[in-house]
């Protein structure tokens, strides 16, 4: 694998900036479901960075459960619009406010289709949690009630969000130099 400096075009958001956005998303969360019974999903794998540390800042009780599904092959940066559900919830959502965690919302066909599913199920309450919102890309219409940060249209990675399923552990987001990267076959 290559070593991403390699093709680091810069820092988008350091560790700081993200942590302090995501305690302060947390307390904001944590005082609009006082008295409510949060339930957290979170859709695999991009947004279990962004799941472990807003739940660290977060004061009411909750639960967490994850789903995952796919609509991006290895190599293709683009979502498809076929989304499917490769991994589905332990538990029933009914009657609870369910909050669902997301890394990234791009052109919002993934997330469009995972709430139009989830509303079958009868929450009480359903909204999102973007971490971020690459919002000039949007196709499908979907409310973001929680955003961590609107980021320019560029490809980015770390903090949970993959580069061919690599480099989730950097606790920064990096923009990908389309010139200086490897595309595997
Ligand atoms: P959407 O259906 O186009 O909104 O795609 C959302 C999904 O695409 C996210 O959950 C990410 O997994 C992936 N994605 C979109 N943009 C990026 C990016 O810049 N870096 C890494 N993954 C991305
Ligand atoms: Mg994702």
């Amino acid at each position: 694998m290559q070593d991403y400096h390699e093709f680091l075009e810069g820092v988008l958001i350091d560790e700081e900036a993200l942590q302090n956005r995501i305690r302060e998303l947390g307390q904001e969360i944590s005082r609009d479901y006082q008295d409510k019974d949060l339930l957290l999903i979170c859709i695999l794998r991009g947004g279990v960075m962004f799941l472990t540390d807003l739940m660290r800042s977060l004061t009411v009780p909750h639960t967490i459960d994850f789903m995952a599904v796919s609509s991006y092959g290895v190599g293709v940066r683009q979502s498809s619009g076929q989304v499917r559900i490769t991994l589905d919830l332990n538990t029933s959502i009914e009657g609870r406010d369910v909050l669902l965690v997301e890394d990234i919302i791009d052109s919002g066909k993934t997330i469009a289709y995972v709430l139009d599913m989830l509303r079958t199920r009868r929450p009480r309450s359903l909204q999102v949690c973007a971490l971020l919102d690459k919002a000039e890309r949007r196709e499908a219409d979907v409310p973001i009630h929680y955003r961590g940060f609107t980021i320019p249209n560029k490809f980015v990675f770390g903090y949970g969000l993959d580069l061919d399923e690599y480099y989730r552990n950097l606790p920064f987001i990096g923009v990908v130099d389309p010139n200086r990267v490897v595309i595997p076959e």
